[in-house]
């Protein structure tokens, strides 16, 4: 993982898992006093992943997981505070979208935390409801795009 440029890729080594999961605790759990761990679910080991890397940094991350044959969803998509409106989320989004669809995917959903509903509005996903309160704060709206 040595790169001065920006590059998208697969997180596959240990250390490289280390800093992926890193990244999603500082930007979607530490701010709400959540402990490590708290940004894992058990569907880590079957989840496509995908990381953004700049000058040997993790900037961005983000997940995709299968909730049938043809139907996936995007969790914890993360960019870096210094980083955010500069295109990183949506490399992530697009690779992450490009392998779900090469795997047969059809549908994906998300919950969209309310900030970033403007950000997959602009990709194409329509709303479709409202979503949990994460932390008795973060409300989601629940969204979803047909391939
Ligand atoms: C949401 C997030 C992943 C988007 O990634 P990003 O790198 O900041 O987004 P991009 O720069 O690729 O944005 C693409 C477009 O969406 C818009 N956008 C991104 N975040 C936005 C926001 N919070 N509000 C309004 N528009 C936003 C950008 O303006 C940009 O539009 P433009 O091309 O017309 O300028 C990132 O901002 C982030 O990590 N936010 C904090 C954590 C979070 O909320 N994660 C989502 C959990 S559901």
């Amino acid at each position: 993982m040595k790169s001065k440029e920006i590059v998208i890729i697969e997180p596959g080594t240990k250390a490289e898992f280390e800093k992926y999961y890193n990244l999603r605790w500082r930007i979607l759990r530490q701010p709400w006093n959540q402990p490590r761990g708290s940004e894992k679910d058990n569907k880590e080991d079957e989840s496509i992943h995908i990381m953004v890397v700049h000058n040997d940094q993790v900037i961005g991350c983000g997940r995709g997981h299968f909730n049938s044959p043809i139907e996936a969803q995007i969790r914890y998509m993360a960019v870096e505070k210094s980083c955010q409106g500069k295109g990183v989320g949506t490399k992530i989004l697009k690779s992450l979208e490009r392998k779900l669809i090469e795997k047969g995917v059809r549908t994906i959903i998300l919950n969209a935390r309310e900030n970033a509903v403007k950000f997959y509005k602009k990709h194409n996903y329509k709303m479709i409801g409202e979503g949990h309160t994460l932390f008795g704060v973060i409300k989601h709206f629940k969204m979803r795009k047909e391939i």
